[in-house]
């Protein structure tokens, strides 16, 4: 039997660094676990821009396709802003979304025990949170038609379209109720069906979902007031359901809460393949911040994260994966932090190798 098909996507900014340490983990299940992958790396983003003149090639998007799955660091970069938006490094994310039809994306926030008083809410409001966003993230406003810039008598016009059908609602939200039957059986659905008529339908959908997960304890919230709440007491929640803007926004608030934006990985996952696991993509949440790319500052640990991601979703190997994030648990209980994760005075940051390094020494310890 062939070895399971990896392609790695570093992108822009701090995504190589990040990813030279991935490779390091994939080694080490490689040499010590007998769990090889064939790596393959291509280009996306704006390095696939310099290099070919598009943020992604009709090649890559082509082996994209054929893998077990896909890993990419991130895109995007100032030296990109002024480019004709259908070449912008976002564009090849989103391609690469679109085209995978990878509609539900799993945003986990966890708070690390050892990072609590990282968060800006207080110690008790976070430690031990566990909740997990699912974000539709093929369609809505990002997708819908009409959109663009058009003149409308003597002034310009900006136009996006909220757009959802009821199976692109029904088959995110099957989505959120299985995830949610595996853990506490949780679902909150957030939309605004005060104002927004794609926002009754989801409510309605998700409601007619509801009915084949009796076991699941279904909820509603308007996406402000499920921000408002997230905020206030984000225990509350276990998992939350939402569509593509509003689950963008949510995930990025809801990741903060947990300290840091560099600590947390996600998987975008489409239909089936003939293997029966879905087709996917892992990322971790946070950008290429090309502020502090290439000076090893970045913390490798949301990619390496969603490395573990993939060893549950698409490698059938869920212990391995548990297996690496508490390796991840313990270099942070031995006190090492990354630049992002310092708060205390005269502390020494380690760099993002020596990270990556006390994380595969966590790893072979924990044999
Ligand atoms: C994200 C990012 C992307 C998005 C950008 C880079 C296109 O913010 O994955 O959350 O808006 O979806
Ligand atoms: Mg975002």
């Amino acid at each position: 039997m062939s070895n399971p098909s990896l392609l790695i996507l570093p992108g822009d900014g701090i995504g190589p660094e990040v990813m030279t340490e991935v490779r390091k983990v994939i080694d080490w299940y490689g040499t010590k676990r007998d769990m090889a992958f064939d790596v393959s790396e291509d280009l996306v983003g704006g390095s696939a821009y310099d290099a070919h003149g598009t943020p992604l090639t009709d090649a890559t998007m082509a082996k994209a396709q054929e893998v077990d799955a896909v890993l990419l660091g991130a895109v995007g970069g100032p030296k990109y802003d002024a480019l004709d938006f259908s070449v912008k490094p976002e564009r090849g994310l989103l391609r690469l979304r679109k085209e995978m039809d990878l509609f539900a994306n799993l945003r986990p926030a966890q708070c690390f025990d050892a990072l609590a008083d990282f968060s800006s809410l207080k110690r008790d409001v976070v430690a031990g949170l566990d909740i997990v966003i699912v974000r539709e993230l093929t369609s809505g406003i990002y997708f819908g038609e009409p959109r663009g810039i058009i003149e409308d008598g003597n002034e310009r016009v900006g136009i996006n379209t909220q757009r959802y059908t009821e199976s692109e609602i029904d088959r995110v939200a099957r989505n959120a109720f299985e995830l949610a039957m595996r853990r506490n059986r949780k679902l909150c659905s957030m939309e605004k069906a005060n104002v927004m008529e794609s926002g009754v339908l989801w409510r309605e959908v998700v409601t007619e979902v509801g009915k084949d997960y009796p076991e699941v304890e279904l909820s509603h919230m308007y996406a402000d007031a499920g921000a408002m709440q997230l905020c206030r007491w984000p225990k509350q929640f276990d998992v939350i359901v939402t569509d593509n803007l509003f689950g963008d926004l949510l995930s990025d608030a809801a990741a903060m809460l947990t300290g840091s934006l560099g600590m947390l990985p996600s998987a975008s996952l489409g239909a089936p393949m003939a293997n029966g696991r879905p087709k996917a993509l892992y990322e971790p949440v946070h950008g290429s911040a090309p502020d502090i790319a290439g000076q090893g500052k970045a913390n490798p640990i949301a990619c390496i994260l969603s490395f573990a991601m993939a060893l549950r979703y698409s490698f059938d190997a869920g212990d391995e994966a548990t297996r690496l994030e508490q390796a991840v648990e313990k270099v942070l209980a031995d006190g090492l932090r990354t630049a992002d994760l310092l708060g205390e005075e005269g502390a020494q940051p380690v760099s993002t190798a020596e990270m990556g390094d006390a994380i595969v020494a966590a790893l072979d310890a924990s044999l």
